[in-house]
């Protein structure tokens, strides 16, 4: 079997399971990490920045429009799931987070766009089963809790990293 085909039943598996939602996917970023990752980047104004589980109401969306970006976002809850939906529009780099749910698959499906991405992660992926992918990025850490909030309005609070494609080319 071809890898690709394999990528492509791992897939079909997901959605057999439907693991492709879980509710402990739901925490939604506050805007300040991710002010910080632009200073940090210094991606080029031209680059179209896709979104792939964010609404207009995402503050990667928002902080990213009124930093001069291109944005394009998508959300399943818009029917666009990420393991099946690829905008029609050219972008250049994707940049969110993702759900916490299925980690090793999602990176896997980044990697398969031959783009850069730049996704932000709890630290407990490091104590996950991650095979080689882990290998495969490299990471910025937060020197400090994020507060996400939920659904219900809750304040959840943990450690994360930034985790980004091998090569990505806008880290100093
Ligand atoms: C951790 S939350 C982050 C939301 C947003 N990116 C943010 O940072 O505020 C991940 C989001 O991805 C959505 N999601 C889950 N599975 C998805 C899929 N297969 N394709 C697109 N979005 C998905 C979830 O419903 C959830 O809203």
């Amino acid at each position: 079997m071809k890898k690709n085909e394999l990528k492509k039943d791992n897939y079909n598996i997901r959605n057999i399971l439907g693991l492709q939602r879980k509710n402990n996917n739901e925490f939604y970023t506050p805007k300040e990490p991710i002010i910080e990752l632009i200073k940090i980047l210094k991606i080029p104004k031209n680059k179209v920045i896709w979104c792939p589980f964010d609404t207009e109401k995402s503050e990667f969306v928002k902080v990213l429009k009124e930093n001069g970006y291109k944005v394009i976002f998508s959300h399943i809850d818009n029917g666009k799931d990420f393991y099946e939906y690829e905008p029609n529009e050219k972008w250049d780099l994707i940049i969110s987070n993702p759900p916490f749910s299925q980690k090793r698959l999602l990176i896997e499906r980044c990697e398969s766009f031959n783009k850069p991405f730049c996704l932000l992660y709890g630290a407990t992926i490091f104590s996950q089963s991650m095979g080689n992918t882990l290998n495969r990025c490299q990471f910025l850490f937060i020197q400090r809790n994020i507060k996400f909030t939920t659904k219900t309005d809750e304040v959840k609070s943990f450690q994360c990293a930034w985790l980004f494609n091998k090569g990505f080319p806008w880290i100093k």
